[in-house]
């Protein structure tokens, strides 16, 4: 039997039979692993024996005892920030203050504190705003001791109080944390069934709207399920999931992945999948269209689990539920699952103090102005107040749910439309709720301001130098990559040379965090952006869009045709041995007018520089109408007998080789420098 199904039998929470097994002694994975039968009698017996009263007590949450409580309670997932030792340099910061200004502060590369803020989950770009305490924490990690400046008298005397509290993923600001509803999306290959399922689930017609039945939109809904309350984003995909990452928002707990009873394991599923694990979110497996008479659950099964999603069926850890959008069956047993999982994950957020949160789309009405659909993430977000939102600010003027109602507020979890906004703000873009107006307004500017001096500038670009930076900073212990080939056999050859390399000098390791056949198309991109992953790409062409989005978001895309070459660079890369690219960069050329015979000089070519400048001791090559004669080195350079340094173009001069000799006139002298350039990876 089934941890859950016992739980639910024994009416206690997974996690508190969970806690009660290791009490015991029995060893179990999850709440989906399976128990035995003696295992389960012992249980039984030991539950139902003692008095209820304790295991009850743990399940109200502890009433929001001021301070001490705090630490014990705080959930395991961010790492517990190294208590500023009396060593710390202290630096004062100026809030509000965004990931590169940090960066300035601490004296570290932006793009560093971004790999670091990702593994303390936040998701942060480089103009994103950090609140005090993620800074403090980031600060800490480096030794600094951050202390925020305070400019008036805004101080609440000392408080430990904090005035903004960050997008959700950044460590809890402590207080009063309350459980919160999961913030579910829908992913998986096309046709698979997403819009259905939500829309069955929502009992509204959202297929039938749509140009074409494809979800063009993100909105966001909650759907009140008999345990609890689920809000869905209705995102078109994995593409805008990853997105939304790179623009600093993860909002998402859990991912539904759709699959297809019928078709199985598509591509755009095994990327859903990536992406899902790239971000550290859970996945639960809706197998739809279950009432087609060609569905093959079992087939799919077996696919999840070559794709490291075991099914509980066959004795592994992944929840996969069998539905059907269209008949309307599975889908209680769907949410069922979707609260048992949120369950386990102990979701939080504080409900009091100032909202921030993230915007999930918005639009210009001609109506009502800018119209933004937000998810609040911390806090509660209440009509009248003042909020900063991307380089926008905004009064609230009124707040909708999700059915167009007028609500006074709303609390984490809670998708809402707000109007009052000064402008438009981009999707993924995160808001925080300030003291007054004013003070929004003054953010906003500041960040107009800064917007201006954009953006993804080159810091981001995940380079060779930056990655050994890294390395020797210990902050990075990956080289990460993702991988396109032209077809599943160079793939999975291409994936398996790269596996076999040995970690480099520094056992540094080697991660592939997607590996797939085709093009290297727009996801890849953001899915390396957001994970700070080098794409290379095997016998793949590259189209001009994606190069550009590439350019953009500043990720790598490296493109083979041999494998060794692959492998080589890698090899190379993670040894810190990569050969710079020779690039040879043009200076000037002359014309050879005259030919001299001076003894003691050997033949000297007059000439007249007709384009840039000659200069002593550069390479030339000498080119006879389109033929290339000789490749040499300037040994003598001379202007009116003076030997001279460099001719500039227009001038006359005479010119001595190292070895050739046998100039003629007209020849051109072609001067060229040799740049190395130190690869990028
Ligand atoms: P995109 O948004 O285009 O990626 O597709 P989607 O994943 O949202 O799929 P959608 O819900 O639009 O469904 C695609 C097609 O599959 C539609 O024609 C649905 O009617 C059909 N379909 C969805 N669910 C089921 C199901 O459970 N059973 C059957 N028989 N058909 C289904
Ligand atoms: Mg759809």
């Amino acid at each position: 039997m089934r941890v859950y199904a016992l739980a639910k039998e024994l009416s206690l929470t997974s996690k508190e039979l969970l806690s009660r097994l290791k009490e015991m002694g029995i060893e179990v994975a999850s709440h989906s692993s399976s128990l035995s039968e003696e295992e389960e009698a012992r249980v039984r017996e030991v539950i139902s024996g003692p008095p209820p009263g304790e295991e009850k007590a743990e399940e109200i949450p502890a009433p929001p005892a001021e301070e001490p409580v705090r630490e014990a309670e705080e959930p395991a997932a961010p790492p517990p920030p190294a208590e500023p030792a009396a060593s710390l340099e202290v630096v004062v910061v100026k809030f509000p203050v965004t990931v590169r200004q940090l960066a300035e502060y601490i004296g570290r590369k932006p793009n560093i504190l971004i790999k670091k803020l990702l593994e303390m989950g936040v998701f942060a770009s480089l103009n994103q705003f950090l609140d005090e305490e993620t800074a403090v924490i980031l600060g800490s990690e480096y030794g600094r001791e951050i202390v925020p400046f305070v400019p008036e008298k805004t101080e609440t005397s000392g408080s430990p109080e904090r005035e903004k509290p960050p997008v959700r993923p950044a460590p809890p600001a402590g207080a009063n944390l309350r459980p919160r509803n999961p913030v579910v999306t829908l992913m998986g290959h096309i046709d698979h069934g997403k819009t259905s399922i939500l829309d069955q689930i929502r009992k509204s017609r959202v297929t039938a709207g749509e140009a074409g039945g494809i979800t063009q939109h993100i909105g966001a809904y909650r759907v009140a399920a008999e345990k609890g309350t689920i809000t869905f984003l209705d995102t078109p995909g994995h593409a805008a999931f990853t997105t939304m990452r790179v623009r600093g928002a993860n909002l998402t707990d859990i991912v539904i992945l759709v699959v297809a009873a019928d078709e199985g394991v598509m591509p755009q599923t095994e990327e859903a999948i990536n992406h899902a694990r790239a971000a550290g979110v859970p996945i639960v497996v809706a197998l739809n269209k279950i009432d087609k008479s060609t569905a093959r659950p079992d087939r799919v099964r077996r696919q999840l689990a070559e794709r490291g999603l075991n099914p509980e069926m066959m004795g592994g850890d992944t929840i996969v539920v069998e539905v059907s959008a269209v008949a309307g069956t599975g889908l209680d047993q769907l949410l069922e699952m979707l609260l048992l999982q949120a369950e386990i994950m102990e979701l939080k957020a504080d409900p009091d103090g100032p909202a921030a949160g993230v915007v999930i789309e918005a639009k210009l009405t001609s109506d009502r102005g800018p119209v933004a659909t937000v998810l609040v993430t911390q806090g509660t977000l209440k009509r009248g107040d003042s909020l900063v939102c991307g380089p926008f600010s905004a009064k609230v003027k009124a707040i909708f749910d999700e059915n167009g109602r007028g609500v006074t507020d709303a609390g984490p979890s809670t998708p809402v439309e707000i109007m009052g906004l000064s402008g438009v703000p981009g999707a993924g873009e995160s808001f925080q709720v300030v003291e007054n107006e004013a003070r929004a307004r003054e953010i906003s500017e500041l960040r107009q301001n800064e917007d201006q001096e954009k953006s993804w500038d080159d810091s981001r670009r995940v380079r060779l130098e930056d990655i050994f930076q890294q390395f020797a900073d210990d902050q990075v212990r990956e080289l990460t990559l993702l991988l396109k080939g032209d077809v599943q056999g160079s793939v999975e050859a291409v994936e398996m040379a790269l596996r076999e390399i040995p970690g480099g000098n520094a056992g540094i390791k080697l991660q592939i965090i997607h590996s797939g056949v085709g093009a290297v198309n727009e996801s890849d991109v953001m899915l390396a952006a957001a994970s700070g992953a080098v794409i290379i790409g095997f016998q793949v062409p590259l189209a001009p869009k994606v190069a550009r989005l590439a350019e953009a978001e500043g990720v790598d895309i490296r493109r083979y045709r041999v494998i060794y070459q692959v492998v080589d660079d890698i090899r190379k890369a993670l040894e810190g041995l990569l050969e710079p690219e020779i690039k040879e960069v043009i200076l000037g050329e002359a014309r050879v007018k005259e030919i001299f015979k001076i003894t003691g000089l050997g033949t000297v070519a007059g000439s007249m520089v007709e384009k840039g400048k000659i200069q002593r001791r550069g390479r030339v090559r000498v080119m006879r109408g389109v033929e290339e004669v000789a490749s040499d080195v300037v040994t003598s350079l001379k202007r009116f007998k003076e030997t001279v340094e460099e001719v500039t173009a227009g001038k006359d001069c005479g010119i001595s080789l190292a070895n050739f000799k046998d100039f003629e006139v007209d020849d051109i002298l072609v001067a060229y420098e040799v740049e190395k350039i130190a690869q990028k990876l």
